[in-house]
């Protein structure tokens, strides 16, 4: 049976191979009117250059772009990929092609997000995206809004540290990344759906699971997106999950919301009005594109919850990685929080302005270590990208991860230095909400991240309020315990 399957193994490579020098030769003789980014040569039948990544992708590239530059091109499946690794390559997608470049793929991980429902991360550029990002903004994300939920953002932070002190008197080992998502789930559940990740110890700990199962599809390249005969992949198990969760906290609210109208307005509810209450006032509405529905508020309330939980949690992680790598930064960082909130108070989102050495902090982590690497578009016509063809429905990658590491822009690239931030050397105006291409954790443009202000406030209150635990818990040794990224 071995030495079947191996045989087997054995003609599919010789077949691959046959068929990718036919294809290359084929290839020469009638060569693509196409003027390409400069790529690897050989694309394999089916998979393309899939082989040629590895699962972080992001360090797949980088090391492409080391060898075929700042503009490559390969194709994965069938599909044409070109990927910027500069920040000039990067501006020239991102604003000189705006127009041609504004739509987010439709990957599969998006069906276990969407259902089948349009949505707001997935859907294409146009005026039903436009009213979705309104709705996000204005009532999620805008900076009155984020004002509104400043007390949640600080009730959530001052639990997590209550929970890594218990966790520290009664010596079990922290579990970080655990609390630190945690900590983002409960912030943006509570500003979203207004209350907690609720249930049983087995029932929260599948939502996180299932939350943490879409971040890792989100940040890794799947072969099936790009492959058509693949497509089933079964995304239902993950689907299932969050589907469940939304529809108990919809049917919840729709209850609660059926009370406060038979009690009066103001009877038996003490909670105001948050963005899912806004997304159910707005059912059954239309503009000219569509209708939105009660899945579309399930979906959207989803979309923000996921897409903020787990890149937030990272960020946050990497910063206390990076600390305990660097005592010098570390103490620094405890001296400005020491001299400047003083040792006796939580720290306040209002304190951070005055806070510059931490403000570089956040924002060296952001560049060297961009929770979101890579988040793929699409183009929607032929266009000109550094001189070159790029086709219609390509998929085009930003490298965020490459161009934080640019030596043509920044010094000793690899190094983690909050020090190149601060006004002396010169970079302290260069802000993370992609207005500087070098500095892109956000991406740019109008398909950007909406949640930027929302993470640089809770990133860098919650860092600053660990560090000033330290004084209670011994934070450096107690992590380097357990800090899953040595
Ligand atoms: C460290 C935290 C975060 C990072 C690094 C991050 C990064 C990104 C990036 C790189 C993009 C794609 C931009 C592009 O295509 O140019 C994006 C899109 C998006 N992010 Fe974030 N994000 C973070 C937190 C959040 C939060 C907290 C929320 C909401 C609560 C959020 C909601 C979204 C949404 C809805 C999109 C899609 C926008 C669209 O398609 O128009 N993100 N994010």
């Amino acid at each position: 049976m071995l030495e079947f399957q191996g045989n087997m193994v054995l003609i599919f490579f010789v077949w691959l191979v046959s068929i990718s020098l036919i294809k290359t030769l084929f290839t020469k003789k009638t060569q693509s009117p196409l003027k390409l980014p400069p790529g690897p040569p050989l694309a394999l039948p089916i998979i393309g250059h899939f082989h040629l990544l590895s699962s972080l992708v992001h360090q797949a590239f980088f090391n492409l772009s080391t060898k075929y530059g700042p503009l490559f091109h390969l194709m994965l499946g069938s599909k044409h990929c070109i990927v910027a690794s500069s920040p000039e390559m990067a501006k020239e997608i991102l604003r000189t092609n705006e127009e041609s470049c504004s739509n987010h793929p439709p990957l599969i991980v998006g069906g276990c997000l969407t259902n089948g429902v349009l949505d707001y991360v997935f859907m294409p550029y146009g005026p039903h995206w436009r009213f979705m990002k309104k709705i996000c903004m204005n009532e999620l994300l805008s900076e009155r809004t984020l004002e509104k939920f400043v007390s949640i953002r600080q009730q959530e932070i001052e639990a997590f540290l209550r929970s890594i002190l218990q966790q520290n008197r009664s010596e079990q080992p922290l579990r970080v990344r655990e609390e630190l998502i945690k900590l983002t789930n409960n912030i943006i559940s509570r500003m979203t759906m207004g209350k907690k990740c609720e249930g049983t110890n087995d029932e929260v700990g599948e939502i996180t699971k299932a939350v943490q199962e879409v971040g890792v599809l989100l940040g890794t390249f799947n072969l099936c997106d790009y492959v058509v005969f693949l497509r089933n992949l079964d995304v239902q198990a993950v689907s299932k999950k969050l589907d469940t969760m939304m529809e108990k906290v919809m049917r919840e609210r729709e209850e609660a919301r059926k009370m406060k109208n038979m009690m009066g307005d103001d009877q038996n509810c003490e909670r105001g009005m948050d963005f899912l209450d806004c997304l159910i006032d707005l059912i059954g509405t239309e503009d000219s594109e569509m209708k939105f529905t009660r899945e579309s508020a399930k979906v959207l309330t989803l979309e923000m919850f996921v897409a903020g939980t787990n890149s937030l949690a990272a960020a946050m992680e990497w910063t206390l990685a990076e600390l305990i790598k660097n005592p010098k930064i570390f103490s620094k960082a405890r001296k400005e929080i020491d001299s400047i909130v003083g040792k006796n108070r939580l720290v306040r989102e209002s304190d951070i302005p005055n806070l510059p050495y931490i403000q570089a902090i956040a924002k060296e982590t952001m560049r060297l270590h961009p929770p979101a690497p890579i988040i793929p578009r699409e183009t929607t016509r032929m266009c000109k990208i550094g001189g070159y063809d790029v086709p219609s429905n390509s998929t085009l990658i930003v490298n965020y991860w490459a161009i934080g590491r640019d030596p043509n822009y920044w010094e000793n690239p690899l190094e983690y230095s909050p020090e190149r931030f601060l006004p002396k050397n010169g970079n302290d105006n260069l802000d993370v909400r992609g207005q500087h291409y070098q500095l892109l954790p956000f991406g740019s443009g109008r398909r950007g991240c909406p949640g930027a202000s929302l993470t640089m406030l809770v990133f860098q209150t919650a860092m600053i309020d660990i560090l000033l635990c330290e004084k209670d818990v011994d934070i450096p040794a107690n992590l380097r315990r357990v800090i899953s990224m040595f």
